[in-house]
């Protein structure tokens, strides 16, 4: 298949300032990808330009062959923002049949999307009881309630410990062999080793668009963090 998304000369200003400088790339389907950098590096942007809720400079953004943003997208793309955006006054069961009662879909299908996240134990709860790192699986799970063909997830596993990363890496992967796209922001490079590809940003610009394996043959590093400062270094050695 084609690729799930792909990006064309985008540019975007917020405020006065440019923030992404006329990026370009493609994205597999049914693949982890991560969107790695810095933060202010523009991922947040970027994403937002994905799911069609950013307003564009210039260039085309393209999602399962539709302008990104297109009314035909909205059930089969998924969206978690960074803050979780989840209503506190609900149980996390309520939450997620609520989305599902969105897509007309049943109480089955939300309960499932529960168990996905790996909060049944909590379904009960009061979102607003909930730690943080819980309240983002319950962004997660109201988006992945409609079965979308891509999810777009804004630093999902930010403030979680390590074991319910490494589960939600777990499910990320599950849902990829399943055939979904994700696309998936961290400023924590540690992270980077668990995607299949890479989008490096830096200021606004794409530094590699790479596996993890080739990022290391091109920063000359096995450790990733150390490989993409050694491209951050040799692009600035052009620029000057
Ligand atoms: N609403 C806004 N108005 C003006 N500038 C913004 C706004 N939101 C973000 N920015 C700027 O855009 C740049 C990229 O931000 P963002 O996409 O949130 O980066 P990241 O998600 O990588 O931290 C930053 O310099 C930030 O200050
Ligand atoms: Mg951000």
């Amino acid at each position: 298949m084609d690729a799930a998304i792909t990006v064309s000369g985008l540019v975007v200003d917020r405020g006065r300032r440019r923030v992404l400088h006329g990026l370009g790339f493609a994205v597999p389907p049914g693949q982890v990808t991560g969107l790695l950098g810095p933060s202010g590096s523009g991922k947040t942007t970027l994403m937002r330009t994905l799911v069609g809720v950013q307003q564009v400079r210039s260039g085309e953004v393209t999602v399962l062959g539709e302008p990104a943003g297109s009314p035909g997208l909205r059930a089969r793309v998924g969206y978690v923002t960074q803050a979780p955006s989840v209503y506190a006054d609900l149980t996390v069961r309520e939450n997620a049949r609520y989305f599902a009662s969105l897509y007309g879909l049943t109480s089955r299908e939300a309960d499932a999307a529960v168990a996905d996240v790996g909060l049944t134990g909590a379904a009960g709860q009061l979102v607003n009881d909930l730690s943080g790192g819980q309240r983002g699986r319950v962004s997660l799970a109201c988006a992945l309630v409609g079965g979308p063909e891509v999810l777009v997830l804004d630093e999902p596993t930010v403030g979680l410990d390590p074991v319910l990363r490494v589960e939600l890496w777990e499910l990320f992967h599950a849902l990829a062999r399943a055939g979904t796209t994700l696309v998936v922001s961290s400023h924590v490079m540690d992270e980077a080793a668990r995607c299949d590809r890479l989008l490096l940003l830096r200021d606004g610009d794409l530094l590699a668009h790479s596996t993890p394996a080739q990022l290391r043959a091109d920063g000359r590093s096995p450790d990733l963090e150390e490989a993409f400062l050694t491209l951050v270094r040799a692009r600035e050695e052009v620029a000057a």
